[in-house]
This record gives C-alpha cells, structure tokens and sequence, in this order.
C-alpha cells in the first residue's frame, strides 16, 4: 500500500518513486528515487519540478534518508536538499518543517512528510475553489508553464482553478504558453488539459501579445514559486512579460499559490534568488521526443529559470485563505499567521 500517491509522487516505507516529466508527454515513466543524490538529480533536470512538488517529494526523501540512517547527518542532508534549487520556497517551507521534528525521531519524520503532502492537497483544493469562483462561463484565459496535478499534490494551484470551473460546468478556453526554454506549458500543461478535457489551445509564448491586442484573452492565471510581503512574485521566466501585456492592454492578471509559497522574510522581489541554468537549455531543446540543437555550440547564452513580477501589475493573489487585492497586500494580509 502506497504511503502517499499524487499524479507524479508515489511513496511507501520502501521506495519514493517519481514520473518523469523530462518525458512527458511521449512517455510515461516511473523512476525510483531512493536516496539523497537521486533526489537531488531529479530536481536539478526538472524530472521532478514545480514549487510544491518539490518541497513535498524532499519532505519524502529526508524521512526517508532517516530511516536508513539513524546516525546520519541529518542536518546535513538537509542542508543538501535546500540548496539544489534556490528559487522556490515551498522547499525551505518543507525542510524547515522537518528540521523542527529532527529530535523526534524517524517515525516523527515520516508523520510530518505525510502531514505536508495532506495539507498540500487540501491547499490546491482550496485555492481552487477560489479562483473558480473568479472564472466566468465562456472565459478565454491565457496561462504560463505548469501548475497542475503534475507540480503539487492536489489539483494544482491556476490549473486547479481551471480543472474546479470545469468540474462545475463553467466552459473555459486556455490558452497555453509552450513555456519556453523547456517547454512546460507545451509538454505538460497540454498534456493535462488533454487529460482534464479542458478545451485549449497552444501557443508560441511570443504570440501573446497578439492574442491579447485581439480582444481574444479574458483573463491571465499563472502560479508562484515565491511570493515577497510586497506582494512581488517570482514565476516561470516569462511571467513577467505576461503582466506587462496584461497592464498594457487592461487584462485581469490572477497568481494563485498556497500560502506555503508566501515568504514573509523576503520583503520585496529583488531579494528573491533567481535560479541560473545551463546554456544548452536555450541552444536546443532535448525530451523524450528528441534532441535538437540549433544555435553555435559555444553561443552564450543567459538562462534564468525564473523572473520576478512587481505587485503594481497584479489584479489579485488567489490563496488558499482567500482573494487579495492591492489594498489588502499592502496591509500585509497575505502574510498572516496561519
Ligand atoms: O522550473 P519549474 O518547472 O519547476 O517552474 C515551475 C513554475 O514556475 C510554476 O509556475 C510554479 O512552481 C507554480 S506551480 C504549482
């Protein structure tokens, strides 16, 4: 019997086994992730990815490193964990969370992974709710990278919002950008739309611009993977051209994320670290549907994974404890104590 399962997270006593979402959408693998490294591998290539998921799986591979090694550096491997990828800050949240149970003992840890993965769910549950409640029916809403059932433990932070409106018979038509460097929105959110039976349609991220100037885009729904006390947040590289599109041609702009991507120790956008990857990353693109290179094999290149939004150009931050506003961001509302 499974401990936990989501869309792309299996664990037990035994084995912590992730899918691959390098090989989405053309192959549907399960691989094992049974230590510390592994983990850590999968995350660096985005096999396992989005701001939750990643917390939740190195919740899963902590207690599970404890386990098997009950005088081991904890702490250590911790530590490990936490740098792998800097942006996202459901990771910290997660590890911070399991820091605090060390002196409880393994059974301690295992309690408190299960306890995030739960809560996580109940989150993506919740904050859906919300942002459904924002989407009207026949609603053309533009959204970026992927937030679904794939990066969380639930149904997803905006595309939990699209898959609830659905489920209540609200008719949508989502516009998905590929999300380039690695094409998330092309490779997984198509893939989950398909899935959910969400009409939609693909676009080049270059393309929205156009689609907006022709009247064709209600509303703008994205996720987080950090989001300041200003309100400033850090999304997929390419958020941010999406708000000012948005401002520009007076397109509600939504971000929805549980409050566990909220970081009230950051106070505005600019002391958020932005992720750096590799030049290849841009040079070509390489899954499971093959490998293509096509700039000079030494280009240099500039590869941040991530940009920051201010929160000058955001209509509304959808949470899990509710809808804010300007006003009510700038009270510091989002940031209370939960
Ligand atoms: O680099 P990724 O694919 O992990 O980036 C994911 C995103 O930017 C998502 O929009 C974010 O994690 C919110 S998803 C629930």
């Amino acid at each position: 019997m499974p401990f936990v399962q989501s869309r792309s997270l299996r664990v037990d006593i035994e084995a912590l086994a992730y899918l691959d979402q390098t090989r989405l959408p053309q192959v549907e693998q399960w691989e094992a992730c049974n230590t510390p490294e592994a983990w850590q591998a999968a995350v660096k290539r985005l096999a396992i990815r989005g701001a939750p998921l990643i917390g939740l799986s190195a919740a899963f591979v902590l207690a599970q490193y404890a386990a098997r090694n009950p005088q081991g550096n904890w702490q250590g491997v911790s530590d490990n964990l936490r740098a792998t990828r800097p942006t996202a800050v459901n990771l910290m949240y997660c590890l911070d969370a399991m820091e605090a149970c060390f002196d409880q003992g393994v059974e301690a840890l295992w309690a408190r992974a299960t306890a995030l993965f739960e809560e996580d769910r109940a989150l993506c549950q919740a904050m859906a709710e919300r942002g459904a409640d924002l989407l009207r029916d026949g609603d053309r809403v533009l959204t970026h990278c992927n937030t679904g059932a794939l990066a969380t433990a639930g149904v997803g932070t905006a595309i939990g919002a699209f898959s609830v409106a659905n489920t209540r018979g609200t008719k949508l038509h989502v516009y998905v950008n590929e999300t380039r460097p690695l094409l998330q929105g092309g490779r997984l959110t198509a893939w989950e739309m398909a899935d959910l039976d969400i009409d939609y349609q693909l676009i080049c991220d270059s393309m929205a611009a156009s689609l907006m100037a022709a009247g064709k885009v209600d509303k703008i729904m994205v996720g987080a993977d950090r989001i300041c006390a200003n309100g400033d947040f850090a999304n997929k590289v390419g958020t941010y051209m999406l708000a000012v599109l948005a401002h520009y041609h007076q397109v509600p702009f939504y971000v929805v994320a549980p409050y566990t991507t909220v970081d009230t120790a950051c106070a505005t956008g600019a002391e958020i670290p932005i992720e750096q990857r590799d030049g290849s990353e841009v040079r070509g693109v390489t899954g499971a549907f093959g490998e293509a290179s096509w700039a000079p094999k030494d280009a240099p290149v500039w590869n941040p994974a991530f940009d920051v939004t201010p929160a000058t150009l955001v209509t509304g931050w959808v949470l899990d404890t509710g809808v804010f506003d300007q006003d009510a961001i700038a009270r510091g509302e989002h940031c209370r104590e939960r």
